[in-house]
């Protein structure tokens, strides 16, 4: 039997994130995770920080090979009718930048970050019964089969949509909001070089395509596929084609370079919320709470954005054994998490094709996109939301607390 402060299931980056922030504010954590570690750092996940994100890496001291490896954009393309059309970041919210480094290396440099201070990971370990009750604890399965049991004062469910943590709550304790894209992206990574030095999203008549990156010489390419497509029917050239048909590469548009594909998958496109997002000392972050469409590449941001919150009321609850701001976490974060919601399914609808579309909604569509290309209001909104809402700091319902 061991014991810790805060108990956290799941090394992704929620976990380790909340992890780093407990760290620095002196608060004693163990990280409890059911894959290998080689699993969870060779996962491809989507690539973009919001510039918020990228500023609390650099300030937990863990990114460095970030700032050496990462490309920063600027700013995004929207193409339609076979043209493209900027939306320059700096210049629409005060200066912000993104940054483009994939998920798995940000895990990578968390993971690498906090073994380096000794602080335990358990990998290959399943959390197998959470108790979110008044004593709280985990009971976790070894990779040998040995069972143990970690008690703690709370406990972060951070092991994403699939994980025990959400399980572990009476479903009459939460209400869950759902809603399933008829349609998915096809992905591949593949060794070319960007076909442009920043992201394109493409509604085109075929569907939707996104040409990302992870650095100059590795793409990062999607295209909307059906929500039962079977990889099998996808051989490389006809990925390719179907790229190039896109993006109008043979009517003026980037020409993209097929190269050797090292992965190939689906990805499912879905919205789904958990509310409240707490069950007596058991919160969840991340995933485990909330999936939003990949449209926007905001998934990582919100884990990050909720253990902020996390972390935040934990430092209160410690330093001066307040609960306004763990009472408080559910709330503040899903103000967030709609209002991300709201942005993900609005990029969502404005690029892809929906086979329920009248011609007079593809009209309206089409009409979306011309005016937030050509109104710098419009703009300035697609590129706040881009670049990631303001962290609204819970630090000042602690002030007026106390
Ligand atoms: C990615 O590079 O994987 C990516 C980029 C932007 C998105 C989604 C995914 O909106």
């Amino acid at each position: 039997m061991s014991r810790t402060q805060v108990a956290i299931i799941g090394a992704g980056p929620a976990g380790l994130m909340l992890a780093h922030l407990l760290q620095r504010a002196g608060i004693e954590s163990v990280i409890v995770e059911s894959r290998a570690r080689d699993y969870v750092e060779s996962r491809v996940r989507a690539g973009v920080l919001e510039y918020d994100t990228a500023e609390l890496l650099n300030d937990l001291g863990v990114g460095e090979r970030m700032r050496r490896e990462s490309l920063v954009h600027r700013g995004i393309a929207l193409r339609f009718n076979d043209r493209s059309n900027r939306i320059d970041f700096p210049d629409l919210t005060g200066g912000k930048t993104v940054t483009v480094y994939g998920q798995q290396e940000v895990v990578k440099d968390l993971i690498a970050a906090r073994l380096a201070t000794g602080a335990p990971i358990l990998f290959e370990c399943a959390a197998t019964a959470i108790d979110a009750g008044d004593e709280p604890s985990i009971t976790y399965r070894d990779a040998a089969g040995g069972e143990h049991t970690l008690d703690a004062d709370f406990i972060a469910g951070c092991d994403g949509f699939h994980g025990a943590a959400r399980e572990a709550i009476p479903p009459d304790a939460i209400t869950v909001y759902d809603h399933t894209l008829p349609f998915a992206w096809l992905g591949i990574l593949a060794e070319t070089p960007p076909v442009s030095e920043e992201l394109i999203y493409v509604n085109h008549e075929r569907g939707f395509a996104l040409v990302s990156m992870r650095s100059r010489t590795i793409s990062r390419l999607y295209i909307q596929c059906r929500n039962d497509e079977r990889l099998e029917l996808w051989p490389d050239e006809r990925i390719w084609g179907e790229l190039r048909e896109r993006l109008g590469s043979d009517r003026g548009g980037p020409d993209v370079h097929s190269g050797k594909i090292l992965q190939k998958g689906v990805t499912p496109m879905r919205s789904f919320v958990c509310d409240p997002m707490r069950y007596g000392r058991l919160f969840l972050a991340g995933d485990s709470a909330h999936i939003v469409p990949p449209t926007g590449a905001k998934g990582m941001n919100l884990a990050i954005a909720d253990v902020r919150v996390l972390a935040e009321a934990l430092e209160a609850y410690y330093e001066h054994g307040e609960t306004a701001l763990l009472d408080a976490y559910s709330q503040t974060c899903l103000r967030r998490v709609w209002k991300t919601q709201r942005f993900s399914i609005y990029m969502t609808r404005m690029l892809h094709r929906f086979e329920e579309h009248t011609p007079f909604d593809r009209r309206i569509q089409l009409a979306e996109l011309d005016y937030v290309t050509s109104s710098r209001t419009a703009a300035a909104s697609l590129a706040e939301n881009y670049v990631g809402l303001p962290f609204e700091s819970t630090a000042g319902l602690r002030k007026v607390r106390t």
